[in-house]
Parts: C-alpha cells; sequence; structure tokens
C-alpha cells in the first residue's frame, strides 16, 4: 500500500534529523547549527585551559603573574562581546532567511489533539497526517490551531513554527528533491504529545499534479457498499468526514484514510490488521486520544474495515 512508507523505512537514515537538510530554510539552520557547534567548542576549550592554568599548582619561588586588568578587559570582555554579537548577527540574519515569503502552492495545516489536519485549499483536498508537497517549489504553509498550542517541526525541511489557537502562523519550505520525511509536534500539548508525527513526502512536480487529480476524482467517488451505511448508523460520522457522506469535522477526515501511511498520526503502519486493532482498541493504542472503542457485532465490523480499506 504505502510507497511512502516504504520509501520512509529505506530512504533510511534519516528522516527526521535537522543535520540532513533537504531544502534551503533547513540548510541555512543547519550551517547555524555546526557554525555555533564550532565556535563554542572553540571558546570551551580556550576558557578551559585559562581556568586550568589559572588553578595549577605552582612552584612557590615562580614569579608572580604578569596578566593584570588589561587581560580580564580583552579577554573577559571585549572577545566575548564581539563573539556574542557576532552570533546574534549570524541567527537573526538566519531567522529572516527562513521568513514566510512567496510560494507556488500554499497549503493549511491545522494542529489538533493528537493528530495533524492537511489541507490544499486550491485543489480542496483535506487529509491527515500525510503532507504532499512538490520538489523543488516554494511551498507555502499556513499554521493554525484547533484547541492548545502545537508546534510544528520538520527537521529535514525546516525549524520549528508554533500553531495557535487564535492566530495564524506558517513558513515556507522547499524540497530540493523527492522524499519521504517525518515531522512531529515539538509543543507539548497533551498525553500523545509524543505520538503526534507527520509524514510528509514530496514528489516530482508532474507526479505531485498527478496525485492532487487523483484525490479530487477519489473524493468525487467514494466507494459504495454495506460498510458505508454502518460507518453512518454506527455513528462515526458524528465526528469523522468522508466526503459525499458525512461532514462532521471533530475527527480527521477519512475520505482519502487508505491512502495515508499511517493510522493514529503515525502510531501504526496502515495495515488492514492495524486499521481493526485501531478501531477495537484505540485506547490501548494511543491513550488519551478522542476515539472511542468500537463495539461492532462482527459482521458490520468487517464490513465497515473493508470500506474504509477502499477510500484511497
Ligand atoms: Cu501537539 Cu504536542
Amino acid at each position: 500500500m504505502n510507497t511512502a512508507l516504504w520509501l520512509l523505512s529505506c530512504s533510511g537514515a534519516h528522516p527526521q534529523s535537522a543535520l540532513h537538510p533537504a531544502g534551503p530554510d533547513s540548510a541555512a539552520l543547519a550551517d547555524l547549527i555546526w557554525g555555533l557547534t564550532g565556535i563554542l567548542t572553540v571558546v570551551f576549550v580556550i576558557t578551559v585551559a585559562i581556568a586550568a592554568a589559572a588553578v595549577a599548582p605552582r612552584r612557590p619561588d615562580a614569579a608572580p603573574s604578569e596578566l593584570g586588568p588589561r587581560f580580564v578587559a580583552i579577554s573577559g570582555i571585549a572577545i566575548p562581546t564581539v563573539i556574542l554579537f557576532g552570533i546574534l548577527g549570524w541567527s537573526l540574519q538566519t531567522t529572516f532567511a527562513v521568513r514566510p515569503g512567496q510560494g507556488a502552492v500554499a497549503l493549511q495545516v491545522v494542529g489538533h489533539q493528537f493528530w495533524w489536519e492537511v489541507r490544499y485549499p486550491q485543489a480542496g483536498i483535506v487529509d491527515a497526517n500525510h503532507l504532499v508537497l512538490p520538489a523543488g517549489s516554494p511551498v507555502v504553509l499556513e499554521l493554525w490551531s484547533d484547541d492548545v498550542i502545537h508546534s510544528l517541526w520538520i527537521p529535514n525541511l525546516h525549524g520549528k513554527v508554533d500553531l495557535l489557537p487564535e492566530r495564524r502562523s506558517g513558513f515556507w519550505l522547499r524540497a530540493d528533491a523527492p522524499g519521504v520525511w517525518r515531522g512531529a509536534c515539538t509543543e507539548y500539548c497533551g498525553t500523545q504529545h509524543a505520538r503526534m508525527l507527520l509524514t510528509v513526502e514530496a514528489l516530482e512536480p508532474a507526479a505531485f499534479e498527478a496525485w492532487q487529480v487523483g484525490q479530487v476524482a477519489r473524493a468525487a467517488e467514494v466507494p459504495e457498499g454495506p460498510g458505508r451505511e454502518v460507518f453512518v448508523s454506527a455513528g462515526c460520522a458524528a465526528c469523522h468526514a468522508v466526503r459525499g457522506v458525512s461532514a462532521a469535522d471533530r475527527g480527521p477526515d477519512l475520505t482519502h484514510v487508505a491512502s495515508r501511511p499511517t493510522l493514529a498520526a503515525g502510531v501504526l503502519p496502515n495495515t488492514r490488521e492495524n486499521l481493526i486493532q485501531w478501531l477495537r482498541a484505540p485506547q490501548e493504542v494511543k491513550p488519551g486520544n478522542q476515539m472511542p472503542p468500537s463495539q461492532l457485532p462482527d459482521r458490520e465490523f468487517e464490513a465497515l474495515v473493508d470500506w474504509l480499506g477502499s477510500l484511497r
């Protein structure tokens, strides 16, 4: 089922690493990380060396130290001032370099306890926990929260930006080449804060266009089947939207649930067995989330699982 998951497992090594930048913003941030680490390592070594020399035992007949107030003024005030202002300047310059800019593609990410809603307003697609981008194009992300404060960090592509309930924030990013990475919530937002993951997938521009067209076409023709009636009668539709079936917006939109790489925002790979596990015992899989367990009899439950598995 899932190219994205497959890629995630063998793009291997660093799907969530700020030290393996895959775009210009994260590259600027990685330069800053390495630069500060280098400068501060040198400062640390020199400081420790001076401290060690100061406390080293001396011979009783050694001449008194020549180092006086001038040494303190230069090494204790002048040099640190230059270094600290230099670091401040570099940090500010990086901050301005990664601020929101103009982008060809505008997407929206909304934080929820504990999952990410992903909207493609230009195409009219709503999805969850799976962000698909065109590689090589600037993408503007508009962010807000539906409940508490969250913070989105996709380390290979960008730094952290908060999602606030009462204000829109945003950033722009560009993935240099196709790939799959992982984003996470980095602001404590409740019990399952640590398991609020976002799969980020950059496709070749033509593949991105085709993906959008495919999602729109599938949303226009949601499959029939006995599971569809179960979805409505069993109460799923009270919280979850499926285009053309229900418009509820409390839980993730399920119009494309079968095409997502994971279930429960990165907790389980999206397989039939895991879908069954999730629907039967969501509080065991991810305690504290808002999904109630399914009490459906086996036949209806199977029909529901089949139908959800067909929503691509
Ligand atoms: Cu959302 Cu932490």
